[in-house]
């Protein structure tokens, strides 16, 4: 599945989009059939928004370490990553002999285990806000009991949180505008990276602040990194108003071995986390200072079936404690640095106004120059650009998030880089004169 040869193309985005659309869905009849009979059942044929997208969303039969094989036999190269949950690929043998192990021993016990003492002292141990957690099982669980903690801890109703901030599905803040299905409660949203604003609002609510929530890189927001001044400054406006500190590290805890607060020397008193800890399975953990976690040994109920369900607990004991290491950790960060660096320079190099946001192993492509250190609404041309981006790292074999979010895995080595690189100067050669006559 490689790409023509480049040629550059004139015809406008319109037509290059549709004549994509028309390859895409030619040579991909089972996945349209598929998702033909799930909307029968599902409305819009799926069950997760973000694997929607139009014509049809390609279904994947099955993995193997960093590689996808769809329904219509096509393979690709997975830089999907899952959306960051899919860090150890798709066959880690040490994660599936967890989860056998597992299997062995039983499913669904309704009991207290050793798995879940593991994997909170593993975490515990690396995060260094972390001096109690409880498991969830998804990240937005995590943030909703965050939230709760703060709120029970503080006595006060508001939390402040970023526009284009991501928690989850129900705690959604648009850069303008509202999301239909975020929890109505009392937030008050601030610009991302904008401490003066930060200040304002803190001073206005300061006597009902229950929390300030932000991820230190807007993750679903355009993998755009939070400056150090800006975390600084929300630190000290929670000291300042009692209000409780959460990070989002549900997509950044893997920049290092205890996350973006690690790695920056600044401390949270609540953190939430997600994906990739349960070596892939579903999880969530929230977690923070002693004193506020303590509500949960009295007052606070909180409750889940799956909360310590054994292969999450079993398959994260081994993620977290034996494959994740430190070392690991650092390895990954530096090598998603270097690819955002190459991807970067090969943009420069054909002089296209196209660029990578991110940290470490997590980026996001953006067309306008330059790059972006908020987050914004997308012109429909920017859009339409990111649409074609997609369908041409599809045609070249390479499998990433339609808004054009990369998260590397670790079996993600040299040569799948080189070949991401050289799909991507591609693109960048041979939608040249779209891109320019499109710059934002
Ligand atoms: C920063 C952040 N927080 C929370 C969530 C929600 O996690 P989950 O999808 O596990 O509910 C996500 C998911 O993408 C996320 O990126």
């Amino acid at each position: 599945m490689d790409m023509a040869a480049p040629a550059r193309r004139n015809s406008d985005l319109g037509t290059a989009l549709e004549e994509a659309r028309e390859a895409y869905a030619a040579i991909r009849p089972l996945s349209a059939a598929l998702h033909a009979r799930s909307s029968e059942v599902m409305p819009g044929g799926n069950t997760r928004s973000v694997l929607t997208y139009s014509p049809f969303p390609t279904a994947m039969a099955r993995g193997e370490d960093c590689r996808l094989w769809d329904l219509d036999g096509h393979s690709y190269l997975d830089l999907c990553g899952e959306y960051t949950a899919g860090l150890f690929g798709h066959s880690e043998r040490r994660i599936h002999a967890a989860l056998h192990a597992a299997l062995e021993g039983g499913i669904n016990l309704a009991a207290v285990g050793q798995g879940e003492e593991r994997l909170a002292r593993l975490l515990c141990t690396r995060f260094p806000s972390l001096e109690r957690l409880r498991f969830t099982n998804s990240g937005t669980e995590a943030n909703l009991m965050a939230l709760t903690a703060a709120r029970g801890f503080t006595g006060r109703g508001t939390t402040m949180v970023m526009r284009g901030g991501y928690h989850g599905g129900v705690l959604t803040f648009p850069v303008s505008g509202s999301n239909l299905a975020t929890l109505p409660l009392p937030f008050v949203t601030t610009a991302y990276n904008d401490s003066e604003e930060a200040t304002r609002l803190a001073g206005r609510y300061a006597e009902d602040l229950a929390a300030i929530i932000v991820e230190p890189m807007l993750g679903s927001g355009g993998c755009i990194p939070a400056r150090p001044d800006f975390l600084a400054t929300l630190r000290m406006l929670a000291d300042k108003t009692g209000a409780v500190l959460i990070f989002d590290e549900v997509m950044t805890s893997r920049t290092s071995a205890g996350g973006v607060q690690a790695r920056l020397g600044i401390t949270p008193d609540m953190t939430t986390l997600g994906k990739y800890i349960g070596g892939g399975m579903s999880f969530g953990a929230f977690g923070g200072r002693a004193d506020i976690m303590a509500q949960f040994d009295t007052t606070m109920p909180h409750a889940g079936t799956f909360n310590n369900n054994v292969m999450t607990m079993a398959a994260g004991g081994v993620a977290m404690g034996e494959i994740f290491t430190a070392e690991a950790a650092e390895a990954l960060f530096q090598r998603g640095e270097t690819l955002r660096a190459r991807l970067n320079a090969v943009a420069r190099d054909a002089e296209v106004p196209l660029g990578f946001t991110g940290v470490g192993s997590m980026m996001t492509v953006h067309f306008r120059q330059p790059l972006p250190e908020s987050p914004y609404a997308t012109t429909p041309l920017e859009e339409g650009l990111r649409e074609l981006f997609f369908f041409d790292m599809m045609k070249a074999g390479i499998y990433l998030a339609r808004r054009g979010m990369v998260a590397l895995s670790l079996p993600v080595g040299e040569a799948e880089m080189d070949r991401f690189v050289a799909a991507v100067g591609e693109f960048a050669e041979s939608r040249a004169e779209l891109l320019r006559a499109h710059t934002v």
